[in-house]
């Protein structure tokens, strides 16, 4: 006859308390059987009730001690950087042994090189960050991107794998999954900002490349653009430094260093998650110190502003029939304006377009809403205008105008020119006279600033409404011997913009990357004495070199005619003519003031 087994005994010890109640042989007998079951987080219960009721039984002390011991959760170490070492107390005989197998292993055909233990971090680690994108970099077989594919179908989680490598995976296919050439080394190349911007979030990132300090690194610095508060990035391999500790002494893997580095520099924005690495033993994971939570919030201004200064709209091209529509604008403006419209505009705030004459500016930003990833917004698109024809426009535009009489309207010219592209909100008239909102402004093109009267508009009700980190001002007329104002203007807040670009036919593009003070918006221009208008104009020609400096020279003498009258401005006008007599840019504007300003007496 065989033994009684646990389940037998447990039953016939329940029986016999519900029939003579719980005597304490009883409950230590239905103790002992749970326990042999394997039934301990109940064990355990029922120990504590046993020495509750009884508490001198010494075997339900004893199994209760032992329970306990065993069934602890696991203990962590520090989440705090600094407290952490990069050791694990895996034995580096498991761990080489390990190495060599997961080389081996595979899924669904596929290799996937990841050691048991991470394979079980990782469902945990999805379960708690449920990511809707994961981004990994470093396919090789395209095994674990598959596997990650698979695991989040299995989780319920409606999420898509974007996997990178040098060698692009190019004969496996998933639903789920996209493989792309790409280098960690060079990520922001392969993932720009209008990649990014179409991601479902949370993303987690997985950095298992070459293992190299400099890709690492380069991947931590992608994260701290991009990933928002919550969000993960997996640094696969650092231990490297306990497999190989002669080739990487005192944990120098490149993981390893680009991680310490990484916190040294952004540790108050991260945590290590010691409830992964620590899940199994201390760094029991490939990925020692390697599972980073960003525990700050990021509005994304910080990679907004990086990839701007990248100027990366320097090839991008309006599409054909944007300009086809009639403009004063060069090609380059307008690929600006159509890159910064479709790739950089967030719905954070309006874009205003304000001069926009036959709608060359507004089929521009129309259009790079329209094309755009996610959702149109071409309501947020304001255009302001007279929409009256002014003597100077008949030049070149006479055949675009409905009519040729100055004053005469033009606006069913533009209507017609920007009704392909849905352009948004018209508002006709002078723009002193309307004023703004008060809403949130993105982006401010600016090609009306002619006169003071419009610039202390601009300066006391646009400026205010920029956002700082992520608005972008076009000062269209600034790189055109005139208006001294802006130039002025863009002096007094020199200390909260930064020059990202700037374009031969006049445009200088700038981020405001800090709020001016409402004092400094405040400031009247003309009320400030002639030697500090001066200093301000002195500042921005100092800023230029070349042909632009010459064209802010000959604002400066626009400038001093105003304060100091004809004679003073015509003697530094003829300087500025003769110092930039080679440029037949400058020469141009020379031209044009000698005309219009009536300075140039020969
Ligand atoms: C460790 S394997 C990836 C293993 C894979 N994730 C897995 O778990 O099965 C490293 C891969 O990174 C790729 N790689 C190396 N340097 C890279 C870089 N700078 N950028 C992108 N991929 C890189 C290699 O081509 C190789 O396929």
């Amino acid at each position: 006859m065989s033994a009684t087994s646990p389940a037998e005994a447990l039953r016939r010890a329940e029986d016999a308390i519900h029939q003579t109640g719980e005597t304490p042989d009883l409950l230590e007998a239905r103790l002992r059987a749970l326990y042999e079951l394997g039934r301990f987080e109940t064990a355990i219960g029922l120990a504590r009730r046993i020495l509750e009721l009884h508490p001198d039984r010494p075997l339900a002390a004893e199994y209760l001690g032992w329970l306990t011991e065993n069934m602890a959760p696991p203990r962590l170490g520090p989440s705090a950087a600094a407290e952490r070492s990069y050791e694990t107390e895996l034995p580096r005989s498991v761990l080489l042994r390990i190495q060599q197998a997961v080389h081996h292993y595979r899924y669904r055909g596929l290799q996937l090189v990841k050691n048991p233990l991470d394979l079980a971090l990782y469902s945990l680690l999805f379960e708690e960050v449920r990511p809707r994108t994961v981004i990994e970099i470093g396919s090789k077989a395209g095994g674990s991107a598959v596997w990650f594919a698979d695991l989040l179908l299995r989780l319920g989680i409606d999420a898509h794998v974007h996997s990178f490598d040098v060698f692009p995976v190019a004969d496996v296919t998933h639903p789920n999954v996209t493989f792309y050439q790409g280098d960690g080394r060079r990520l922001h190349e392969a993932i720009d900002e209008v990649f990014v911007n179409g991601l479902a979030r949370p993303l987690l990132v997985v950095e298992d490349a070459d293992h190299a300090y400099e890709t690492t690194s380069a991947v931590l610095a992608w994260c701290q653009l991009w990933l928002r508060q919550g969000e993960y990035v997996v640094i696969e391999d650092g231990n490297l430094s306990d497999l190989y500790p002669e080739l990487y002494p005192d944990h120098t893997s490149g993981p390893h260093r680009a991680i310490r580095e990484f916190l040294a520099q952004h540790g108050d924005e991260y945590e290590i998650d010691a409830g992964l690495c620590d899940f199994f033993g201390y760094n029991a994971t490939s990925c020692s110190n390697g599972f980073l939570r960003r525990t700050t919030g990021n509005d994304g201004a910080a990679a907004a502003a990086d990839v701007l200064r990248r100027r990366p709209w320097a090839d991008a091209l309006a599409p054909a029939e944007v300009l086809s529509v009639p403009s004063m604008l060069s090609d380059r403006e307008r690929g600006l304006l159509y890159w910064l419209a479709r790739s950089h505009f967030s719905g954070a705030g309006r874009i205003v377009d304000a001069g926009c004459f036959l709608g060359g500016s507004t089929a521009a930003l129309a259009a790079g809403v329209r094309d755009r990833e996610s959702s149109p917004h071409d309501e947020m698109i304001v255009s302001y205008d007279l929409f009256r024809v002014e003597q100077y426009t008949l030049e070149g535009f006479a055949e675009y105008l409905p009519s040729t009489v100055v004053g005469s309207s033009f606006r069913a010219a533009f209507d017609r020119n920007v009704a392909p592209f849905g352009h948004g909100e018209v508002r006709e008239g002078d723009i002193c006279a309307i004023g703004w909102s008060g809403e949130p402004i993105e982006v401010l093109f600016l090609d009306i600033v002619k006169t003071w009267g419009v610039h202390d508009v601009i300066m006391a009700e646009f400026l205010p409404c920029l956002i700082p980190g992520r608005s972008v001002i076009l000062q269209q007329d600034y790189l055109w011997g005139y208006a001294p104002w802006i130039h002025m203007t863009m002096e007094l807040i020199g200390d909260h913009v930064e020059i990202l670009d700037w374009m031969p036919n006049g445009t200088v593009v700038y981020l405001l990357h800090t709020a001016p003070p409402p004092a400094i918006l405040e400031t009247r221009l003309q009320d400030l004495s002639p030697q500090q208008q001066l200093a301000l104009m002195d500042a921005a020609v100092d800023r230029w070199t070349g042909e632009p400096r010459g064209m802010v020279e000959l604002a400066r003498v626009v400038l001093i005619a105003e304060l100091d009258g004809a004679r003073r401005a015509d003697e530094e006008f003829r300087i500025v003519r003769a110092r930039y007599g080679e440029s037949t840019w400058v020469q141009s504007c020379v031209r044009v003031l000698a005309a219009t300003m009536g300075w140039w007496s020969q």
